[in-house]
């Protein structure tokens, strides 16, 4: 049998557990093991530093906050080094609901992974979704990483997830 892949982990926070059930598909999907996969309220600075590669997943919430958990983590979220650290970013939101600031947690975090020396791979093109304005986007037609809209696109979720899933793998040459 193939070996699991140890050496990544998924971070992510959910509310409502849409995000968390995303963080579990993709790591599925990706073959990371089970305990690498984790939530954000569990864990510690060295969680984030521990590997060269990182995921993180992150819904966006009251007009363009942090999910709840990664919002009380932000202040040691900003102090952490990412020199070396290669970071793909996953998010959830509602497009038609949060229309200007749809999944801005990504950009959020991104911001501070770029800051703190970290390299943010899986960019995802924002073609074929529909809001008007996004802290998540790198540049007019990129976000910073994947972006999901459970509320009202729950069935193109499949097919983005697999589409990133096999950027990321082609990225990392797994
Ligand atoms: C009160 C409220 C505020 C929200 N604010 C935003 C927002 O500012 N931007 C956005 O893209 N989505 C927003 N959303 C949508 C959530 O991000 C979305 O429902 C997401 O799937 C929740 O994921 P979770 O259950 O993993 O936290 C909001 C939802 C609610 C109920």
């Amino acid at each position: 049998m193939k070996e699991k892949i140890n050496n990544i982990s998924i971070i992510y926070g959910s509310d409502s557990g849409c995000t968390e059930e995303i963080a579990k598909r993709i790591g599925e999907k990706l073959d990371i093991c089970d305990s690498l996969i984790k939530e954000v309220s569990e864990t510690k600075e060295e969680d984030f530093t521990k590997f060269k590669t990182l995921i993180l997943g992150v819904s966006t919430w009251y007009i363009g906050d942090l999910q709840y958990d990664w919002d009380n983590f932000f202040e040691e979220f900003k102090k952490i080094d990412f020199s070396g650290v290669n970071v793909a970013l996953f998010g959830l939101g509602d497009q038609y609901g949060y229309s200007y600031n749809y999944v801005d947690g990504v950009g959020i975090l991104a911001e501070v992974v770029l800051k703190n020396g970290g390299n943010v791979f899986g960019h995802w093109p924002n073609r074929g979704y529909q809001f008007d304005e996004s802290r998540g986007l790198l540049d007019d037609e990129t976000f910073y990483g994947l972006a999901l809209d459970e509320d009202n696109e729950p069935e193109y979720t499949e097919e983005r997830i697999n589409g990133w899933v096999t950027k990321i793998r082609e990225e990392l040459e797994l």
